[in-house]
């Protein structure tokens, strides 16, 4: 059965790494004590690079079932004279599985929809599960409404052969509505489900049916409308403030569990 994905974006938090640590140990401890019933969950915790070696080096035993490690970006050159870049091989050789791509705060510092399309290309090269981002600068309405995330998705998809996701959740994608991040105002789930529809659509021709991409909702996601996104069909959430709270992500993580 495919699972749920529950991926935590920790952003630029938290300031040390003993609170990195912390935050990450009592998430951990919890799935621990519980994965009876986190069966159909898999929690990725997505740190600053920083802290992936700490997190992954004390914890290597507890990497297996249902939690995984991710990076929040990547660099699409194996190696070289790229000052302050992550290429994926050291990502895929310290034990990360996952990383995120063109987050919108990303592209708020540049990145274009090319550099998302070298990024893709170089996760999937390096087997690293790549987590693509997508989202609406604002609302939009009438017949335009999705013409902003179909291009992003048309060019991050750019070359590559769909031959290349083999496994259910060889690609994911998280749609993200940009006016919903950080903002405590997510997007009403029946809305989001609109847009769940509209990619469904749009990849489904792309893909093989066994292999058609896993599609989360991020944005301002808590406890309380977490199970909403679920219900209405996501395969899961990607969470940013909210994942810095050890007790409000545990709760998210107890809500989908119960779907
Ligand atoms: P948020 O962030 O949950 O704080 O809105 C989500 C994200 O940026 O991935």
């Amino acid at each position: 059965m495919i699972q749920k994905l529950i991926i935590a974006n920790w952003k630029m938090n938290p300031q040390s790494l003993a609170e990195a640590m912390e935050l990450f140990n009592s998430v951990k401890n919890w799935i621990k004590r519980h994965s009876n019933v986190l069966k159909n969950i898999r929690i990725i915790i997505c740190p600053p690079f920083v802290y992936l070696s700490n997190i992954i080096s004390s914890n290597l035993q507890h990497l297996t079932s249902n939690i995984s490690l991710g990076a929040q970006d990547l660099f699409w050159e194996e190696k070289g004279s790229f000052t302050g870049e992550i290429s994926p091989k050291m990502l895929k050789n310290l034990g990360c599985q996952y990383v995120i791509i063109g987050h919108s705060e990303r592209r708020k510092l540049g990145e274009t929809d090319e550099m998302i399309n070298k990024k893709l290309k170089a996760a999937i090269k390096s087997k690293l599960k790549p987590i693509l981002c997508i989202g609406e600068k604002r609302r939009e309405v009438g017949s335009r409404k999705y013409e902003e995330i179909r291009n992003q998705l048309k060019k991050a998809l750019k070359g590559i052969p769909n031959s290349l996701f083999q496994l259910p959740d060889s690609l994911i994608i998280a749609y993200e509505p940009v006016w919903a991040i950080g903002t405590g105002n997510p997007c009403k789930p029946e809305d989001a489900k609109e847009v769940l529809t509209f990619l469904r659509n749009l990849t489904q021709p792309l893909f093989h049916s066994t292999t058609q991409p896993l599609i989360l909702y991020g944005g301002s996601v808590n406890s309380k409308i977490a199970k909403d996104y679920i219900e209405v069909g996501f395969d899961g959430l990607l969470v940013g403030g909210a994942s810095l709270d050890s007790k409000e992500f545990i709760e998210i993580i107890k809500s989908v569990a119960k779907c």
